[in-house]
């Protein structure tokens, strides 16, 4: 072997360590990495469309980076989740790297269709979505999470199409001032003085929406 074919095989590992395996990240979808224990699947499902009516959120849609970031946050107890924790432990961070890539890599299920809330109620949560309610202070979601509720990168996760009970719950927690992860402040300043009717109304408006158009960012 030549010396150049050398270094090149001594450079494969390194690289193939630094770039994220969709294919590895379905594996640990499917089966999980410890033995005896679940894959994600169990309870995000293979296709990501995750358990709308039970809360528990899909993944599907969402950008690599902000499920990256949020396994760490998990797995380091800066979000404090009772479910997640010990799943975000198992992995190391290749792992989170990849099973992140893989439920990114999916294209996005199609919104749940029983769905409770009225017209009216939904419309309301547009209203919000798209302007907000300035005499309250709380500015359009859409200026952060993308007019099409797309997300944006690692900053603003995706919300279109998210499990409405799962939504609700994230608001109620920062309306009553709990940070949930160092990104969350902005959260906690933006339900401060949100109505929780308002609060029902934009999670419906979402679980609802179908998936953005994109080429937008994700
Ligand atoms: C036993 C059920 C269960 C399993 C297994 C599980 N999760 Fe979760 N996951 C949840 C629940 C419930 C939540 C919502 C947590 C909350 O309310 O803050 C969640 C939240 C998440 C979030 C945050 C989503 C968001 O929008 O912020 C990510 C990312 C995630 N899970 C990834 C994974 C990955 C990757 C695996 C496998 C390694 C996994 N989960 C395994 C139940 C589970
Ligand atoms: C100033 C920017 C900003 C505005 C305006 C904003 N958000 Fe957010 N939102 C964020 C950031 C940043 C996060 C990530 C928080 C974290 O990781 O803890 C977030 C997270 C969320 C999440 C958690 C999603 C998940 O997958 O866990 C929900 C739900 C949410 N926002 C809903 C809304 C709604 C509804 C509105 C409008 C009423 C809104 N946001 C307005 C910045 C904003």
């Amino acid at each position: 072997m030549t010396l150049l074919g050398l270094t090149l095989l001594a450079a494969q590992p390194s690289r193939a360590a630094d770039t994220p395996d969709p294919a590895a990240g379905r594996t640990i979808a499917e089966s999980g990495v410890l033995t005896g224990h679940v894959g994600c699947s169990a309870c995000h499902l293979m296709n990501g469309a995750g358990q709308p009516d039970v809360g528990i959120p899909r993944l599907a849609g969402f950008s690599a980076a902000y499920l990256e970031q949020q396994l760490g946050f998990f797995a380091s107890d800066k979000r404090s989740n009772s479910w997640m924790a010990p799943y975000a432990r198992m992995l190391t961070q290749k792992q989170m790297q990849d099973v992140a890539a893989y439920y990114a890599s999916l294209p996005e299920p199609p919104p749940a269709e029983n769905d409770p809330a009225s017209d009216t109620v939904r419309a309301r949560g547009k209203e919000i979505f798209q302007k907000g309610d300035m005499p309250h202070g709380v500015m359009p979601c859409g200026g952060c999470h993308g007019p099409a509720g797309q997300g944006m990168g690692s900053f603003a996760p995706h919300l279109a199409g998210q499990s409405a009970p799962y939504l609700l719950e994230q608001l109620r927690q920062w309306q009553q001032g709990k940070d949930r992860d160092p990104m969350g402040k902005m959260m906690v300043t933006e339900t401060h003085a949100m109505a929780d009717a308002d609060m029902q109304a934009v999670a419906a408006y979402l679980q609802s929406l179908p998936a953005p158009d994109t080429g937008a960012t994700k």
